[in-house]
């Protein structure tokens, strides 16, 4: 870890975690970055921290005493959201630094006690409240709940026009000390770092979508210059572009999203898995991209990302013990459950003598208010016939056809 420099009197202290699987279950293949700020007026504030802080104390004070902070300045802790990879440090910076005041959510009180046993020094802080520390440096406080946790809140910096949003605006994605920023990195970095935000957003972030909307709203209030997360680079030529980003990301839940078709199957003896070429050959043909994703293989972080960013999706999957093949149940649940709603879809696969998958299909859809347009299914006995195959064909560019018509409009 380097405190690096984000703009005068603003440091970003970073750790890269790698070999997790953050939140216990999405993996994290190129690592991901966990950033605290450190802000200096006359007095300085710590906004968030950083969970399992490699050698906190130790790393902290060697960095603190490299920018000539004494860590007895460190009068005030921003707490903008209490999930432990931001809080989860602070029981260690007590030993360090006996007193000092938090500044939260009142939603956050209840949740510092409850995590961490702390009840003093708590400043519950509401939107508009501010924090002056001196040197014409004020920061003020903006509540967005539910991005993601309910107590969350933004930060801002009012002279610098910095705004610190936590896991607003993140990405998963190690990012070198030594270029941290958006003007530090090429193009390609920069959508490395897209990429990376698009699956962050889809496994964590997409069931509050409203509340990042209405977030993205607030900040739109703002003068902001300096976007500054909990999770990924620091955007300070271009904060439009993360903006844009994440309203895009927002609004591809309830759909339309892109003009591409996921595709997830499944198969055990490769029957079902005998329609996947006609159908994604069809789709393409139509000038539509396909993501193709076997299950369970592929796992359910990959899979999100897939459907929250294609407006149509196929599902291929045959009957096992008169219901769905248990992985794809598994899959539209989690899907459904973060309100991936809206889509264009259409379904086949292979059976033996009762079917089932069809039925649970429907009442998966149901259940969970996933609003799915549905193409007539295609469903064989077995192994598919050449009359199967056509009308697999058939229904790929029918999918296609109604997928650009949602998101292309009269331009399809
Ligand atoms: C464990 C198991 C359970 C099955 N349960 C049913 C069933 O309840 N109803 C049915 O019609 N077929 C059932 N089948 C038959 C399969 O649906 C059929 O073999 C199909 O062709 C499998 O397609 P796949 O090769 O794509 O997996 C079952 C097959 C297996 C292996
Ligand atoms: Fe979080
Ligand atoms: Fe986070």
């Amino acid at each position: 870890m380097k405190a690096t420099l984000v703009t005068d009197g603003v440091y970003r202290l970073s750790a890269n975690v790698h070999d997790i699987l953050f939140e216990g279950m999405w993996p994290v293949p190129h690592g991901v970055a966990i950033n605290s700020y450190l802000v200096r007026g006359e007095k300085c504030a710590i906004i968030d921290g950083v969970c399992g802080w490699d050698g906190v104390p130790e790393t902290l004070l060697a960095q603190l005493d490299e920018l000539g902070i004494d860590v007895n300045d460190i009068d005030s802790v921003v707490i903008n959201h209490m999930e432990p990879d931001h809080s989860g440090w602070l029981e260690a910076f007590r030993k360090i630094r006996g007193s000092f005041s938090i500044y939260a959510t009142g939603r956050a009180k209840p949740l510092l006690e409850a995590f961490y046993g702390i009840s003093d020094n708590i400043r519950p802080v509401k939107s508009g409240d501010t924090l002056d520390l001196g040197k014409g440096r004020v920061l003020a406080f903006e509540e967005i709940p539910n991005v993601h946790w309910p107590e969350t809140m933004a930060t801002y910096d009012t002279k610098s026009k910095t705004l610190f949003p936590c896991d607003a605006f993140g990405s998963f994605g190690s990012v070198a000390d030594d270029a941290p920023y958006d003007d530090t990195l090429q193009e390609e970095q920069i959508e490395f770092f897209e990429r990376e935000m698009e699956r962050y957003y889809a496994n964590i972030v997409t069931l509050y979508s409203q509340a990042t909307q209405k977030a993205i709203e607030k900040v739109k209030g703002l003068e902001v210059k300096i976007i500054a997360p909990g999770h990924g680079i620091v955007w300070r030529r271009h904060p439009e572009r993360v903006i844009r980003d994440y309203t895009r990301l927002a609004g591809y839940a309830k759909g339309p999203a892109r003009a591409e078709v996921a595709v997830i199957w499944g198969s055990m003896y490769g029957m079902t898995g005998l329609g996947v070429q006609p159908v994604v050959e069809a789709i393409e043909s139509q000038g539509v991209r396909t993501r193709v994703h076997r299950i369970p293989e592929s796992g359910i972080s990959y899979v999100l990302d897939s459907v929250l960013q294609c407006s149509g999706v196929v599902l291929g999957m045959p009957t096992y013990d008169y219901k769905m093949f248990p992985p794809m149940a598994a899959v539209l649940d989690e899907v459904g459950k973060k309100k991936i709603i809206n889509r264009k879809a259409f379904r086949f696969g292979s059976y033996g003598w009762s079917g089932g998958a069809q039925k649970e299909l429907a009442e998966i859809n149901e259940r969970l208010n996933m609003n799915w347009d549905y193409l007539e299914p295609v469903e064989f006995k077995g192994r598919p016939t050449d009359r199967d195959g056509a009308l697999l064909r058939q229904r790929g560019v029918e999918l296609a056809a109604a997928v650009k018509r949602w998101v292309l409009g009269d331009a399809a």
